[in-house]
């Protein structure tokens, strides 16, 4: 459990709630034997069928993952992180990555070159403003610029993700997301993207996965910044909603309705480990913090009744209404559940709890079940007022590696397969799912993972950084091409 990176966070069904439960797509043979070990991988034949018209098959990156430094003058906050000895666990950095920055338009073809129609990336806010508020980067800007400009020129839709966790250090100095000020800078460098290229982009996603970046980046500092601190994480997370709001605010008035706004959440059922019931309070404590803290004040205009207390001092007047705005669609991140357990001197009394034992894993550990992905995406339907739903991110990682140059990722394929699967299933259920990204077009800086966990479509060689695709590629150009699973 230890390798697991923590994917906290799930949405527990709430009681008498009238979600497809995993029981009811059992006995609905939809699904039947997703979530066994024995049956994983073996469920394609089980429900083939057409996706509606219009669907968005993409793919999603980050900047940090893929970029490399290129002409980036300032550092961000994972620059400063990396350095830490033993932080990363192939003690690698991303100063080179996937040298997207210099390599884009050849990953623009090999996005075009598997039919997707959808790109989502993000945005390095210290490429365009170093010190995270005044002085802009031209160059910076105009990376961005050539991107998008030949994403289009490819037929592609682009969805910019504004914070994919690589704050300027120069803004955590001034205290990052614990600082309230933050909010401001980030409306500012908001408006400043929209205003550059918003002439040509729809789709704006405001944070990625604020939950990950406030608990594990200033509550455990498993990631960077690092901050290992109950209050920080409380002040990262109220300072995040609180921007995305104002966020949200500057954008739509930059581009009105022509702008598509959203924001994209990891959201990933927890249970208790080992089904034991003295672990659920644990389990439902992580639920708040991970789902709800962000879920709740979007859609309803409050915290969770578990932490509302923890976050109180944090709130001015009008807070609330600030962040809770109307969203044009919600992100979904899924991967798998997680659990959680009763841990006396754990962060915050817990633990990662134990899954299952037959539950099948990823190569990092992470458990896998597609069927909780369909009760999640029906919850979201039945408690937060219906959202357009995109799955933002979904993916997995397996270390396949290449025979004669050729790498035969059939258990990849059969995750996506599986999930997208569940996808097709709650769509008929009545879940307004737009559309699904894959994470990630190529191998790249996966965090304190280094360049040790693959969850590419292609492959990248990192002496040459040659992107070579696998079979996944060509199943999922497949599954685009045909909308259909
Ligand atoms: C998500 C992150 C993404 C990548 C995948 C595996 O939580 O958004 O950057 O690390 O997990």
């Amino acid at each position: 459990m230890h390798e697991l990176r923590r994917r906290p966070a799930a949405l527990r069904r709430p009681a008498g709630g009238n979600g497809l439960s995993r029981r009811k797509l059992l006995k609905a043979g939809a699904i039947g034997a997703l979530s066994t070990a024995a049956g994983f991988g073996k469920a394609a034949a089980a429900a083939p069928g057409r996706f509606p018209e219009g669907f968005r098959w993409g793919i999603s990156t980050s900047s940090y993952q893929i970029e490399g430094r290129g002409d980036r003058t300032a550092d961000c906050i994972w620059d400063t992180f990396a350095r830490r000895p033993g932080a990363i666990s192939d003690r690698s950095n991303a100063e080179i990555a996937c040298d997207s920055y210099h390599r884009f338009q050849e990953d623009v073809a090999l996005v075009a070159g598997a039919g997707l129609k959808a790109y989502r990336y993000s945005i390095s806010w210290p490429r365009v403003m170093p010190q995270g508020s005044g002085r802009v980067d031209p160059r910076g800007l105009d990376y961005y610029s050539r991107l998008t400009d030949r994403l289009l020129e490819a037929g592609i839709e682009p969805w910019v993700c504004l914070f994919h966790w690589d704050l300027p250090q120069a803004l955590q100095d001034r205290g990052g997301w614990t600082s309230r000020a933050i909010a401001d800078y980030f409306a500012d460098y908001a408006q400043l993207m929209a205003r550059h290229l918003g002439d040509r982009v729809g789709h704006w996603v405001m944070l990625n996965e604020a939950a990950v970046h406030a608990i594990m980046g200033h509550g455990s500092g498993e990631f960077a910044p690092g901050l290992k601190s109950e209050a920080a994480m409380y002040a990262a997370m109220h300072h995040q909603n609180l921007a995305q709001g104002r966020a949200l605010a500057a954008l739509r008035a930059v581009g009105g309705e022509r702008f598509r706004l959203g924001t994209v959440m990891s959201l990933q059922p927890v249970r208790p480990g080992g089904g034991r019931a003295e672990n659920a309070a644990a389990a439902a404590l992580w639920d708040a913090l991970w789902n709800r803290a962000f879920l709740d004040p979007l859609f309803h205009g409050r915290y969770p009744p578990l932490i509302a207390r923890s976050l109180e001092k944090l709130i001015e007047p009008g807070d609330l209404a600030t962040i809770r705005q109307k969203v044009d669609f919600l992100g979904v991140n899924y991967y798998g559940p997680v659990y959680r357990r009763v841990a006396a001197g754990g962060f915050l009394g817990g633990n990662w709890g134990a899954p299952p034992a037959d539950m099948p894993r990823t190569a990092m550990g992470w458990p896998i079940d597609p069927a909780a992905l369909s009760d999640l995406l029906l919850e979201l339907r039945d408690r937060y007022g219906d959202p357009v739903l995109y799955i933002t991110e979904n993916g997995a990682a397996f270390h396949e590696e290449p025979t004669a140059g050729r790498v035969a990722d059939t258990q990849r394929i059969a995750y996506l397969r599986d999930h997208i699967l569940v996808c097709h299933r709650a769509i008929a259920q009545g879940a307004r799912l737009r559309g699904y990204f894959v994470w990630t077009l190529m191998d790249n800086f996966e965090w304190t993972h280094g360049y040790t966990a693959h969850f590419g479509l292609a492959s990248v060689d990192r002496a040459t950084l040659k992107r070579t695709p696998k079979e996944s590629y060509d199943w999922f150009a497949k599954i685009a091409a045909s909308n259909a699973i």
